[in-house]
């Protein structure tokens, strides 16, 4: 395992500091978390990925081959297979999947039926006590083995093996749902590491879900990604929601070689942020949550973004579809504590609107970017260039360069030569 690199530099003390006399403990908070900061690069860094890496068959080929087939994906969270029998479709890299409540467990099959490969539902969710095809009834049990054919005569010497549904590794971390489509690749557990238990319990018992959504987008699906893991792009495209950045002084990033992290201290730039912050404050007291006063922000590659703070959490999974179409999975709980009393309850509901509202306005604000980035990558003929402020992007250029097989050499020139 690669030695993490996480700079830790003293800094100038960050310039938000609460009023009254409740700040002192979350202030002595926030001065310890802000020694934790400070870029690991001092220089700009060149661009890895040319720009035909974002619009190119053969560099997709190779992403979804090397960097997703062996990947546990997150696709869904337990609550939307709450009931034995409720299912959930998809089209997972191509591939048509069900997921299913088989007694209390979670497991993933081939949507695609062993007799004509036909799809066994075309509904997208539901509840069927069985796992019947929709064209000629075939019936499989738990193991994807035929447990029922009707005129089985018609069908004998029959190969019980050979006909039946193929399966695929559903594992859970917390709610969060994940299928992983290799059949050799490591386990979820090992994927996550060090991370497994702390992302599990951002989205424990604890936790209610407030937003479930999916969408498609025409966009290559590292645009997405490389968008979530810079702030430089937040006076510009939120001006209204966070209007500016936290500066490298307020910043940590920890560049692993299988994900990346983001950590901030909470920021509050104006008083209407202020004030929710306040409030914020009042709520994880209601909620008996002890204020951690910060925002942190992962990357799991390749396609896993987790936010969160003290009172959301948030996981997005980018999924590709083709070069230049892209799915977006989002899931997000807010604190609800155990056993809320009323006015708990109360206060977690009424934060899990606010943060349903907020989330959805900042992804549009994002995404309303997106079109303008993939019509300039499918143009350009410049190397493009990243600043220290961007060295995510750059850690995640480098994991899709090195597992791509071709160089992530210090020329954008050379790279796009070998890609070519
Ligand atoms: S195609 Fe499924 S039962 Fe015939
Ligand atoms: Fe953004």
């Amino acid at each position: 395992m690669t030695k993490r690199r996480e700079i830790r530099a003293a800094a100038a003390r960050p310039a938000f500091i609460l009023s009254g006399s409740q700040a002192g403990g979350l202030r002595r908070r926030i001065d310890r978390f802000a020694l934790a900061t400070m870029f690991h690069h001092t220089t700009r860094l060149p661009h890895i990925l040319p720009p035909q890496a974002y619009v190119a068959d053969d560099q997709f080929r190779r992403e979804v081959a090397a960097l997703f087939r062996d990947a546990p994906l997150c696709v869904a969270t337990t609550m939307e297979l709450a009931k034995p029998g409720d299912f959930l479709t998809m089209d997972l890299l191509g591939k048509p999947l069900q997921l299913r409540n088989v007694d209390g467990e979670i497991r993933a099959y081939s949507n695609v039926c062993a007799h004509r490969h036909c799809l066994l539902t075309s509904r997208t969710t539901g509840n069927s006590p069985k796992l019947r095809c929709q064209y000629h009834g075939w019936e499989y049990d738990a193991d994807g083995k035929t447990a029922h054919i009707p005129q089985p005569k018609n069908f004998v010497p029959f190969d019980r093996d050979q006909d039946r549904l193929g399966r695929y590794r559903a594992e859970t971390c917390g709610r969060l749902v994940f299928v992983t489509l290799g059949d050799d690749a490591p386990t979820l557990r090992e994927r996550l590491g060090e991370n497994f238990e702390p992302l599990a319990e951002r989205f424990d018992e604890r936790w209610a879900s407030s937003w479930t959504w999916q969408t498609t987008l025409d966009v290559n699906w590292k645009i997405p990604i490389e968008n979530s893991l810079e702030g430089y792009h937040i006076p510009a495209v939120h001006p209204e929601t966070f209007k500016v950045a936290p500066t490298a002084d307020r910043t940590t990033h920890v560049l692993e070689t299988e994900w990346t992290l983001y950590r901030t201290p909470y920021v509050a730039p104006s008083a209407a942020e202020r004030a929710l912050f306040a409030v914020e404050r009042r709520a994880l007291r209601i909620l008996r949550r002890t204020p951690s006063a910060g925002y942190s922000h992962y990357h799991f590659f390749p396609n896993l973004l987790v936010s969160s703070s003290d009172m959301f959490s948030l996981a997005v999974s980018v999924l590709p579809v083709s070069p230049t179409r892209t799915e977006l999975r989002v899931r997000q709980f807010t604190y609800r504590g155990v056993d809320p009393n009323p006015i708990g309850r109360f206060v977690s509901a009424f934060w899990s609107r606010l943060n349903r509202f907020l989330a959805r306005k900042v992804l549009a604000e994002d995404f309303s970017i997106y079109p303008a980035i993939q019509r300039g990558l499918a143009a350009s003929d410049r190397a493009g260039c990243l600043g220290t402020i961007e060295e995510r992007v750059h850690a995640f250029q480098a994991y899709v360069a090195a597992h791509t097989q071709y160089a992530a050499g210090p020329s954008t020139a050379d790279s796009a030569a070998r890609l070519s």
